[in-house]
């Protein structure tokens, strides 16, 4: 009698996992097709360059930043751990959005840090004092003109990997696995001569 419960038990497990499989593996090439239909795929960036890229800047408490993509959160995650920041992501993706819904809970940071489950390209970026953008050079090219229309005077702009075509960087480093480059909106403004 035990036996069969216990057999029984195990059949069971083993029928839940294989449909956990089965309905992972379709669900998580749907997100990457996604990510990548609309943007880069997720590619969370190493934990030094995220450093390095905050640092570049040295934000201030109170400073907001959005990350364009926000990815499994580790930027948003530093960002209001290190800097005591406000933090805002935008995510497309399924499968990192319940990545770092998971993070953030588990973390005790969801009432801190705000992921919006949209396309980047319906974020206001008006009110952000940093913005994060670690994307590929088609999305960087369609997005350049949004960061020139909205993007305040004294914001920063982080491009990790990638710089944006035809704009001056104002700071980078170059020291890890890629390179990041830094844009002071303002600067970037008065070079292109940008009413
Ligand atoms: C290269 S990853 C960067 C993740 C994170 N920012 C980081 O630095 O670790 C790019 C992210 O952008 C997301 N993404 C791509 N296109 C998007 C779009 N149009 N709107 C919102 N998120 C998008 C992808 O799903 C992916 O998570």
């Amino acid at each position: 009698m035990l036996l069969t419960v216990v057999l029984s038990l195990v059949l069971v497990m083993i029928v839940l996992v294989g449909m956990g499989v089965a309905l992972y593996i379709p669900l998580r090439i749907v997100s990457l097709l996604i990510s990548d239909y609309f943007g880069a795929p997720f590619e969370p960036l190493a934990m030094d360059l995220v450093r390095k890229s905050l640092q570049l800047i040295g934000p201030q408490p109170g400073q907001r930043i959005l990350d364009m993509g926000s990815g499994d959160a580790r930027v948003l995650i530093e960002a209001v751990r290190q800097y005591q920041m406000q933090a805002v992501g935008y995510e497309l993706a399924w499968y990192p959005y319940l990545v770092s819904f998971i993070r953030l809970h588990y973390l005790k940071l969801w009432s801190e840090i705000t992921i919006v489950f949209a396309n980047f390209f319906k974020a206001d970026l008006t009110t952000f004092d940093v913005v994060m953008s670690y994307q590929e050079p088609p999305e960087i090219l369609l997005l350049r003109d949004k960061y020139l229309r909205e993007m305040p005077d004294h914001a920063w702009l982080i491009s990790p990997r990638f710089k944006v075509p035809d704009w001056p960087v104002t700071r980078s480093d170059t020291s890890g696995q890629y390179p990041i480059y830094v844009y002071a909106m303002g600067t970037i403004r008065q070079e292109l001569k940008f009413a």
